[in-house]
């Protein structure tokens, strides 16, 4: 129907083939290329803390049993019985010592490891006709943890997480390492939206354009502590290697001063103090930005707020996670965490969680208006003549290829990557430019095949 080098060649400029955002076929290559080469997020540790605890995820069709093993180590296990298929786990989360398939009965350790087979020796021959010994579940290919948030790729030749993290690694530590004890997760909230999944991780890299019309009404009814503040141009957009994203201006005032103003009681702080580097802080407290919305490549994103508190004049900073899971190239289905550090003072956490449901979480006020805006352009996006359009997703580049602010240089701004002042579209480019070139990296081939896996 269309050449994918074509798709890749107009999004390198900017310009996006409205299809993309509706479309089988290329759906089809970002399962084999984007989502079969990426580091994907699949659990925080903190969602699994005793021996036995488990909960059960997905890359796309991949269904994984991530759990904690009776040692404390972490699997992740593809979930395929490997006798004749069957999902061995339905449950979305518990504590097993062991798994047992529903169709013939074959068992599992919470390791992975088989265990029994039903009749073994009278269908199998016992030992001699079937060893059990070195068979298991067939492990994630490739499994690694950044601040308890456990990631897998289906690439065993993926470069390593922090690699593929990059620079981003500096500014996840915001959202996922606010005190020595790391954070916790509350979640996820699950529901399904008629929307191509591309279109909330563009939206959460950087649309600060959106927020001043899609979020009108929130603003208007004061739900910040400064309504005008979100019409302000002084917003950064940010981008480093393994994602990109925005924060806000604070007013003047000292590292305190300003955490303090976005609602971080004095025992958070201390923790902060103890966990940024000078560079993280001094990016707070000598720039004066504080990191809001972001995106991970490919579908991973981050929420950093801090709405006003009914009839009050106090603000409540909250956290929260999300992640864009395809269904298909018109359907993603939204899961959703709140963080919060782990020691936080218990009328801190329930609060901030309240803060955190009213603006994200499934009836969230923001959640509402945007999903009206991707439903509805992801529906336009199958039609025929969505295939005659380019979508213009050049904001802040001018004809010649030059931006029209240039970035900021290490004087205005502590973090890596690139950053600037103002509207435009960078993240979300530099997002596209990531997708595609998996679309030109091309299928993941897996090399061989496995029958269980060596244990
Ligand atoms: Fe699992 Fe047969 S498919 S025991
Ligand atoms: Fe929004």
């Amino acid at each position: 129907m269309f050449d994918l080098s074509d798709v890749v060649g107009h999004v390198r400029d900017g310009m996006l083939p409205a299809h993309i955002y509706n479309d089988s076929e290329v759906f089809a290559a970002e399962r084999e290329t984007v989502f079969a080469r990426s580091w994907v997020f699949l659990a925080h540790e903190s969602e699994i803390p005793q021996a036995g605890d488990y909960v059960v995820r997905r890359v796309m069709e991949n269904s994984f049993i991530v759990s904690r093993a009776n040692d404390g180590t972490v699997h992740a296990m593809f979930n395929m019985c490997l006798h004749r298929g069957m999902q061995v786990c339905r449950a979305e989360q518990g504590n097993a010592s062991h798994f047992r398939c529903p169709y013939h009965g074959w068992s599992y350790r919470n390791d992975g490891r088989i265990v029994g087979l039903p009749f073994h020796r009278e269908a199998y021959g016992g030992e001699a006709g079937f060893n059990k010994r070195g068979q298991r579940l067939l492990p994630a290919p490739a499994m690694d943890t950044v601040n308890g948030l456990i990631f897998v790729s289906l690439d065993p030749d993926a470069p390593p997480l922090r690699e593929f993290l990059g620079d981003f690694a500096f500014y996840l530590d915001y959202y996922t390492r606010q005190s020595p004890s790391g954070v916790e997760v509350l979640g996820p909230q699950r529901w399904r939206i008629k929307a191509n999944w591309k279109i909330g991780a563009e939206n959460f890299a950087g649309d600060m354009y959106h927020t001043p019309q899609t979020h009108a009404s929130v603003v208007e009814i004061g739900l910040f502590r400064e309504p005008k503040a979100e019409k302000r141009k002084d917003g950064t957009t940010y981008w480093a290697t393994g994602g990109g994203g925005t924060t806000y201006k604070l007013p003047p005032g000292t590292l305190e001063e300003r955490l303090r103003y976005v609602g971080y009681p004095d025992e958070m702080i201390d923790r902060m103090k103890q966990v940024w580097s000078a560079e993280q802080l001094d990016l707070i407290g000598r720039d004066g930005f504080m990191v809001s919305a972001a995106s991970i490549v490919p579908n991973l994103s981050l929420v950093h707020n801090w709405p006003r508190v009914a009839d009050s004049d106090d603000v409540l900073p909250f956290v929260s996670l999300r992640q864009w899971q395809p269904i298909s190239e018109n359907e993603t289905e939204v899961l959703s965490w709140f963080l919060v550090d782990k020691e936080a003072p218990e009328d801190f956490k329930a609060l901030s969680y309240k803060a955190y449901l009213m603006c994200f979480g499934s009836s969230g006020m923001f959640e509402q208006d945007d999903v009206e805006n991707w439903v509805s352009l992801t529906a336009t996006a199958g039609g025929t003549m969505a295939q005659r359009l380019l979508l213009n997703g050049r904001m802040g580049l001018l004809p010649d290829g030059s931006t029209i602010v240039p970035p900021l240089g290490r004087d205005r701004w502590a973090g890596p990557g690139e950053s600037r002042v103002g509207y435009g579209e960078y993240n979300q480019r530099h997002l596209m430019n990531r997708w595609a070139d998996f679309i030109e990296a091309g299928p993941l081939r897996p090399a061989g095949v496995s029958v269980g896996a060596p244990g």
